[in-house]
């Protein structure tokens, strides 16, 4: 496996010979300015889990989920010896908050419908309470809406009680518990025929699981725990089960380089690896540049084995 790193969009240091393309290249900088310079139609899809409470992800943020206190970060109360991973409090995003999302996706989506072909596929991580922030600006953008990705899973989010008063209403949740987390799928439009854009950018359409099997928008999927956590102990962690059948599907000749501009420890790049998948990421903190360097090839280098002795996709 051969990969590039690049500091704060300098080329850093490289395994790969120079002659040799990498298979994986990392940033460590700011998304929207490595997109600004990107050159057009040279991303033949993207993968991506973005911040979401736009600050929750800023340094006086992350040291409050250091401390474990305070913050857009909420430890959620632990039971039946359940621990449960830490959480952005989406539900007290103000009008403000909201305004900047949009604003965010919509910065986010201009340079992106500049930086891919014709075709290609844009996977996008929310969930089912500010996901309309994420679509609206990019179907602005001219993307099409493709349908979304229905990730069953089991969380501890929701289904609580009113707070305090838990004595006095036992019957009411406030929320329903969460069982699913929804992931965008939008598409550059093709240049012509979807036969014709396959031929020309090698887009345009999903690769399939088989001969016989369609790719499907609903993937049963466990929160990544276990080895996979020890790997990469970032607090919003992909699981690689669920993102290796996303980057497959993501380019459907199997050709062509896959962006994550917000790759965090690197979950989806090491999935891309993992598939034999050309791919880049991007990460505005330098810790976790660091951990995907370090976490990458240890996340690729597990076994479907591994992942369901780890608990996969249950
Ligand atoms: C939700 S996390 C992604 C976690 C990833 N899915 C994983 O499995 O590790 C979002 C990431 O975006 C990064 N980020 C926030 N703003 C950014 C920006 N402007 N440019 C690049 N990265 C940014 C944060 O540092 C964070 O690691």
């Amino acid at each position: 496996m051969t990969y590039r790193t690049h500091a704060s969009g300098q080329l850093g240091w490289r395994l790969a010979p120079r002659d040799e393309t990498p298979l994986y290249e990392l940033f460590h900088g700011d998304a929207f300015a490595w997109l600004s310079s990107a050159p057009p139609s040279s991303i033949h899809a993207v993968v991506t889990d973005p911040p979401y409470g736009l600050v929750e992800y800023s340094e006086s943020q992350l040291r409050k989920l250091k401390a474990g206190k305070g913050g857009i970060w909420r430890i959620p109360p632990s039971f039946d010896g359940c621990r449960r991973n830490p959480l952005p409090r989406f539900t007290v995003l103000t009008e403000k908050d909201r305004v900047s999302l949009r604003t965010f996706f919509a910065e986010l989506s201009d340079p992106l419908m500049r930086a891919l072909v014709p075709g290609a596929h844009v996977f996008i991580a929310t969930n089912p309470l500010v996901s309309y922030l994420v679509y609206e600006p990019f179907i602005a953008a001219g993307f099409e809406k493709r349908g979304e990705i229905i990730r069953v899973v089991h969380t501890l989010r929701g289904g609580d009680r009113p707070k305090n008063a838990h004595d006095e209403f036992p019957d009411v949740s406030v929320m329903p518990k969460s069982c699913w987390e929804p992931w965008g799928l939008f598409r550059k439009p093709c240049e012509g025929r979807v036969q014709d854009n396959l031929r020309k950018w090698k887009t345009g359409g999903l690769r399939r699981i088989s001969p016989e099997l369609p790719f499907k928008d609903l993937i049963s999927s466990a929160p990544a725990r276990g080895i996979e956590r020890e790997i990469a102990p970032h607090p919003s962690l992909k699981p690689q089960h669920f993102l290796r059948q996303i980057v497959r599907a993501s380019l459907p000749l199997g050709e062509g380089v896959i962006l994550d501009p917000f790759m965090g420890s690197g979950s989806t790049i090491a999935a891309a690896a993992a598939c034999g998948l050309r791919s880049i990421g991007i990460d505005a903190n330098r810790e976790y540049v660091e951990m995907a360097q370090a976490a990458i090839p240890r996340l690729a280098g597990l076994s479907p084995e591994e992942l369901r002795a780890n608990g996969a996709g249950v």
